[in-house]
C-alpha cells in the first residue's frame, strides 16, 4: 500500500524543518568502500578543502550508520513524488531519474552529495536540504526506495547500436556496474538496469565533462575516451537489461 499521493505538478516544500544534528565529524571509518578510491578530482567542492571521492565523513556517515525505517521513509518521500513520481519510477523522458530499487548506499551518497553541494541540483535542493530532512530522514528514504520494485517500463534508446553498446559495456563498464547492470552496493556503484536511457545518457555526458561534480574519477577516465555515439550506444544497451536484477 502506498500512502503517497501522485501529483502532476512540482511540489512546494511544506515539511517542518528538522533540527540539524551536530554529531562529531568522523574522519575515517571501517566502512567497506572508504578505502576505495581517493584520487583527487579536478574541482575541490568540499567547504573544508580538497575533494576526495566518496570521503566517509559527516552526515553521509551518520546516514549510512543509521537504521532506516522504510515506513517513515515512505511518508517523507511524499515531498519528492511530484518530480520522481509515485513509487519513485521517474520519467521515461529522463527528466527525473528512477530511484526505485537503487542501492541504499548509492541513494545516501547522492542525496548527501546534493546537500553538501558536491553534486549540483538547484531544483531539488529545496526539498532535500539539511533544513528539510535530517540524516535519519535520508536513511529512512533510502530504506524505502531500495525495496521498491523496478518494473520494465523504463525509457529505452533508439535500439540501432545495441551490438556496439554491448561491446562497450562489457569492456568498460561491467567491471563496476555489473554484467546485469546490477551495480555494487558496497562500492557505491549505481544499479543501471531499469534506469531511463535519457537520464543515463545525460549523466554520462555530465560525468565526462565534470558538470556532475561528485563523480568517481575512474569512471571519468573511462568515459573521457568514449565518443557521444559510444555513450549513446552503451546507455541504450544497459537500459534494456532485465530490470530489478540483484
Ligand atoms: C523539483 C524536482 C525534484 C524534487 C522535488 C526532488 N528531486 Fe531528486 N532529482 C531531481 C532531478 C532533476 C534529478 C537528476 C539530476 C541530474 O540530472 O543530475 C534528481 C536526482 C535525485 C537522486 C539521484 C539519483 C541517481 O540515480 O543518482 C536522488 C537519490 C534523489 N533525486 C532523491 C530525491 C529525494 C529523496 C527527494 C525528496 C526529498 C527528491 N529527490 C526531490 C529532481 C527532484
Ligand atoms: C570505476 C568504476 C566505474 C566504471 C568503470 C564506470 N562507472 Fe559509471 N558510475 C560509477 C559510480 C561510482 C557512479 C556514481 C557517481 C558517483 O557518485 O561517483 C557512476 C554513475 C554512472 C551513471 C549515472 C547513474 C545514476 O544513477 O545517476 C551512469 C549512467 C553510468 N555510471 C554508466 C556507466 C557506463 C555506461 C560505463 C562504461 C562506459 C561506466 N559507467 C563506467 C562507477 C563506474
Amino acid at each position: 500500500m502506498t500512502r503517497g499521493r501522485p501529483r502532476n505538478e512540482e511540489p512546494t516544500v511544506t515539511r517542518r524543518p528538522s533540527p540539524c544534528l551536530l554529531l562529531p565529524l568522523l574522519l575515517a571509518c571501517a566502512f567497506g568502500a572508504a578505502a576505495q578510491t581517493a584520487a583527487p578530482a579536478a574541482a575541490a567542492s568540499d567547504a573544508d578543502g580538497a575533494y576526495v571521492w566518496n570521503a566517509m565523513q559527516g552526515e553521509k556517515l551518520q546516514a549510512l550508520s543509521a537504521t532506516g525505517d522504510a515506513a517513515r521513509g515512505e511518508i517523507t518521500f511524499e515531498i519528492c513524488q511530484g518530480c520522481h513520481r509515485a513509487h519513485a519510477l521517474g520519467r521515461p523522458d529522463g527528466s527525473y531519474p528512477r530511484l526505485a530499487g537503487q542501492h541504499g548506499t548509492v541513494l545516501i551518497k547522492q542525496m548527501t552529495d546534493v546537500r553538501a553541494g558536491r553534486r549540483r541540483n538547484d531544483k531539488m535542493l529545496p526539498f532535500i536540504d539539511k533544513h528539510v530532512t535530517s540524516p535519519q530522514d535520508i536513511a529512512d528514504i533510502a530504506a524505502y526506495l531500495t525495496k521498491l520494485p523496478s518494473p520494465a517500463n523504463n525509457g529505452h534508446g533508439p535500439g540501432t547500436e545495441l551490438a556496439r553498446g554491448e561491446k562497450i559495456y562489457a569492456a568498460d563498464c561491467a567491471s563496476c556496474h555489473g554484467k546485469a547492470g546490477e551495480g555494487d552496493a558496497a562500492r557505491f556503484y549505481p544499479r543501471l538496469n531499469g534506469q531511463h536511457y535519457k537520464y543515463m545518457l545525460r549523466e554520462m555526458i555530465d560525468i565526462r565533462s565534470g558538470v556532475r561534480g561528485n563523480s568517481n574519477p575512474q569512471m571519468v577516465e573511462v568515459v573521457k575516451k568514449l565518443s557521444d555515439a559510444d555513450l549513446d550506444a552503451a546507455a541504450d544497451y544497459v537500459s534494456r537489461l532485465p530490470t530489478g536484477q540483484r
